[in-house]
């Protein structure tokens, strides 16, 4: 099963993501997981990401397409994969259709997220990370254990005046690959305002799983 999230930021695709690919038995890859974890690591390639993700602003497509291809070659993915964050602009769409033909391979879905402007800020400014489970928390909406609570993280990119740079790159850059999905058949369009676990039950109605 090859599935692709789309959304705006903070829509609740890592969120989603987790709890879809356990029982889906496919890998989760997150461009955004992947590139922080290149700025952690201090590679070329982390080093030269930094600086637009931090503004809020979309990693080249360049650099995009060849990790994705990268991912895409390892054994893990061969029977499917649910893509995170990728494609995020047209181009990343059609070089991910390229790749996809060469190897005789189709996606099966494409979920669109849809959460509105004015709740977005919201839940990016509350959310905190754990960097050894990975989990996401919200400060309100899905507090964190206490036992967890001194090691979580805020990511950089999530002030209110990246996420308001974030989601004008959404509107301006993604938002476009909706119509090129849909003119292939594959989108699924799911209302992601609820709790975590009726929005994991429409995204599973969509899909037929
Ligand atoms: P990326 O990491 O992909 O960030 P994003 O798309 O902005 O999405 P987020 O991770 O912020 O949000 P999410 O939808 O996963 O929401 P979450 O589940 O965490 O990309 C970061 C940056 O990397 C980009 O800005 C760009 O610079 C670069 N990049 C990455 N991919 C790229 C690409 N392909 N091309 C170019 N550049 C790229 O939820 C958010 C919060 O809400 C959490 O606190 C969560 O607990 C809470 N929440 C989730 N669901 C609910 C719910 N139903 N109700 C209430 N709260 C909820």
């Amino acid at each position: 099963m090859r599935i692709i999230l789309i959304g705006p930021p903070g829509a609740g695709k890592g969120t989603q993501a987790k709890r879809l690919v356990d029982g889906f038995g496919i890998p989760h890859v997150s461009t955004g997981d992947m590139l922080r974890a290149a700025v952690k690591a201090g590679t070329a390639m982390g080093r030269l990401a930094d600086e637009a993700m931090r503004a809020g602003k979309l990693v080249s497509d360049d650099i995009i397409v060849g990790i994705v291809r990268d991912r895409l070659k390892e054994p893990d993915a061969q029977a499917g994969v649910l893509l995170d964050g990728f494609p995020r602009t047209v181009p990343q769409a059609e070089a991910l259709d390229v790749m996809l033909e060469a190897e005789d391979l189709a996606l099966d879905a494409v979920v669109l997220m849809e959460v509105p402007d004015d709740l977005i800020v919201e839940r990016i400014v509350g959310r905190r990370s754990d960097p050894e489970t990975g989990a996401i928390y919200h400060l309100v909406f899905d507090p964190p254990p206490p036992e967890v609570a001194d090691r979580l993280v805020h990511r950089a990119d999530d002030t209110e005046e990246a996420v308001r740079s974030r989601l004008a790159a959404y509107h301006a850059q993604t938002a476009p690959i909706v119509p090129f999905y849909e003119a292939k058949g594959l989108v699924k369009r799911v209302d992601g305002v609820g709790a975590p676990d009726e929005v994991t039950a429409r995204v599973r109605a969509a899909l037929g799983r």
